[in-house]
């Protein structure tokens, strides 16, 4: 979850300040100056509309991504085209990691749901940065631990929970995800539809839309727009949780 932060500033062009942006993102942060440099200087901006599909699933990876600005969605699709969200990242993620660490196809594919800044990193460079700096290495077995832990709670939620559960327990990962916390309040901006909701709850639209109007009347969310309001995010989790 996001404490409220200024807006997104592009990765700069002057090497020095970039360096100073790469060291802010947590899986470099342990990283010192000339490998920092290093970094900085074999990696490649790239900027995507909001829509463009930054990654298929399927394809050979060859490439890490840190996200500079933006928003994208992670998503596996069927043979009919439904698709389910698996987790939405912001500024400082990265992802594409797995395959290249495993060598095997894309998991997921990745969307750009904003207009988004990408620094990319060839897989030859992170492999060799993570020999050389074993922190890095650390950093990232840090993320995916707390990555298969969300997964494991997704898991959970989808085979034991009612609907109502497994509802608020997408909200719950979606504050986490994308939330931007202020005294004890949660705000998701840019909520996904109705149709996404369901597809990553395991549910209909039409349980969606009943469920979030009961936690409404209950007092634990509002809906302003296209944000959603936690109004008390401890006691919301500890309900659900
Ligand atoms: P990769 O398989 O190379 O390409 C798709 C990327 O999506 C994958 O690496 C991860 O970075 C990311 N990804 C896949 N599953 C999840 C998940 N459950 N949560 C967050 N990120 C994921």
């Amino acid at each position: 979850m996001n404490l409220p932060s200024a807006s997104q500033q592009p990765l700069p062009s002057d090497l020095g300040e970039a360096m100073e942006f790469i060291r802010n993102v947590p899986i470099f942060s342990d990283i010192d100056g000339p490998e920092l440099a290093k970094i900085v200087r074999v990696g490649v901006r790239k900027k995507y509309k909001k829509g463009s599909i930054i990654l298929l699933e399927e394809e050979t990876g060859a490439a890490l991504f840190v996200i500079i600005g933006g928003k994208v969605k992670i998503v596996r699709t069927d043979d009919d085209g439904r698709e389910v969200i698996l987790s939405i990242l912001g500024e400082n993620d990265f992802f594409g990691e797995m395959s290249i660490l495993d060598g095997l196809a894309r998991s997921a594919s990745v969307v750009a749901i904003t207009k988004a800044e990408l620094f990319m990193i060839h897989r030859r460079d992170f492999l060799k940065l993570m020999q050389d700096v074993p922190a890095v290495a650390i950093s990232l077995l840090k993320e995916l631990t707390m990555r298969l832990r969300k997964a494991d709670a997704q898991i959970k939620s989808l085979s034991l929970k009612d609907a109502a559960g497994r509802v608020a327990n997408v909200i719950l990962q979606l504050a986490d995800d994308i939330g931007t916390i202020r005294k004890g309040r949660v705000e998701i901006d840019e909520l996904p539809l109705q149709q996404d909701l369901a597809n990553m709850a395991g549910t209909s639209r039409e349980t969606i839309s009943r469920v979030v109007h009961m936690f409404i009347k209950k007092g634990h969310l509002e809906l302003q727009g296209n944000k959603m309001i936690i109004n008390d995010y401890e006691k919301f989790k500890n309900l659900f949780i």
